[in-house]
């Protein structure tokens, strides 16, 4: 197996829960420079600054939607509960985050206590104290002005909650840290990935492939959390895609890789607003271009995989035709890899027999003219339609066991 390292991937992935209705925020990013810029402060080990730094880079992984994250935006935010139990469930049995799983449920908890965690003063965990002022912190920087004419004014508001909603030793290294104009610059400059690379860099974590399924069935949780309509999504396109690729001779590796591919294909899903994915309508021309742009994410959010992996192709070139129609890179046949190939297929598929706002889920014979359809026109790769043609009741299983006890996907089309 070769190297996924995990900083890279979390200083990447990250990016997919700061899309929100003001654009890309890099919250994770900026909360994380501040959260280890404290815990230096505060004397934490290498260890425990990497453990920090990856519960910084998911702290709001809870909030999926982007009315959940607006509301967050608000400094005295009232009941960020919902999001902190939430991120908790997602980690927690995920045995690579679930170090953060704690950390992330506590992280709004005010040190006076009164949390829903149960938690007061020291009692809460040292990170979630760190990641909660760094958090607030970041929601008081105002992008509109510069970052140093407002320093002062943040490091007063901050003071005024010490030791009622946050940590009063905490509060006067933050004081202390504030003094540096690179403080405040490191986090709002161009560098703030660098920054964060070079924080960390004394610890590397090398991913297992488990970790690195574990990784990516985290974020297909909240991709698929989303929407109803796609609960269980990318878990039915990995599992049909993987299905496919071992019909079609991939090797047992590359079949696990097209299962993390499959989890991640709808990565950049994150970009696209509630309002448009579940609209019961036709899309308008402004609201499918928000649509489109779904996979270049996909492909620049997983950008570092492709150095070490052929996952990034795999999963970000899944609305290209083989005719060149597809989108967004125009690719053509030429350029469509097997994998590419199958996990196109695999898409179209898992969509057809999922219920949409639109309409319930189709039938096999339905299914199988819109795929017919397709490759007769030049749009998907005959060999991988006809293998799946081929494999419907094994489909059907894979399909019935990842959405069993889902009350948006209706059995009623089984054949
Ligand atoms: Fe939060
Ligand atoms: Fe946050
Ligand atoms: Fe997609």
């Amino acid at each position: 197996m070769v190297q996924v390292d995990l900083t890279r991937m979390l200083v990447n992935l990250s990016l997919a829960l700061d899309f929100s209705r003001r654009g890309l925020l890099r919250h994770h990013q900026r909360v994380a420079v501040i959260a280890l810029r404290l815990g230096e402060a505060a004397g934490l080990s290498a260890r425990e600054r990497f453990d920090l730094f990856a519960a910084s880079m998911i702290h709001d992984a809870g909030a999926v939607t982007w009315p959940e994250k607006d509301a967050l935006e608000v400094f005295d935010v009232s009941h960020p509960w919902e999001h902190c139990h939430r991120g908790y469930q997602f980690t927690a049995d995920v045995p690579l985050l679930a170090p953060a799983a704690e950390v992330i449920l506590s992280h709004h908890d005010r040190w006076e206590g009164g949390n829903p965690s149960g938690r007061a003063g020291a009692a809460i965990p040292l990170a979630s104290r760190i990641i909660h002022l760094a958090d607030r912190v970041d929601v008081l920087l105002d992008d509109r002005r510069h970052v140093l004419s407002q320093s002062e004014e943040i490091v007063r508001q901050v003071k005024e909650l010490s030791g009622s909603v946050f940590d009063p030793e905490l509060v006067d290294l933050f004081a202390g840290l504030a003094e540096a104009e690179s403080f405040w610059l490191d986090i709002t400059g161009p560098c703030l990935a660098e920054n964060l690379l070079k924080m960390v860099e004394g610890y590397r974590v090398i991913l297992e492939p488990a970790q690195l399924m574990g990784l990516a069935c985290f974020f297909a949780r909240i991709i698929d959390a989303k929407s109803p309509f796609t609960r269980h999504h990318s878990q039915g396109v990995a599992r049909a895609a993987s299905f496919l690729a071992a019909r079609l001779g991939m090797t047992q590796g590359e079949c696990f890789l097209m299962e993390v591919a499959g989890l991640l294909h709808d990565l950049g899903k994150l970009s696209v607003p509630e309002e448009i994915l579940e609209k019961p309508g036709r899309l308008t021309r402004e609201e499918f271009s928000w649509i489109k742009q779904h996979t270049y994410y996909t492909y620049w959010l997983l950008k570092p995989l492709d150095e070490v992996l052929p996952v990034v192709r795999w999963a970000a070139y899944h609305h290209e035709k083989l005719n060149g129609k597809g989108y967004p890179f125009r690719l053509r046949e030429r350029d469509l890899c097997l994998g590419a190939r199958i996990m196109a297929v695999s898409d179209i598929y898992a969509a057809l027999r999922e219920d949409r706002p639109y309409r319930r889920g189709l039938a096999w014979p339905e299914i199988e003219k819109i795929l017919r359809g397709e490759v007769e026109g030049g749009a998907l790769d005959r060999r991988v339609v006809e293998a799946l043609l081929d494999s419907r009741r094994e489909l059907d299983d894979i399909f019935y066991a990842v959405t069993a006890g889902c009350p948006a996907t209706s059995r009623s089309n089984r054949p």
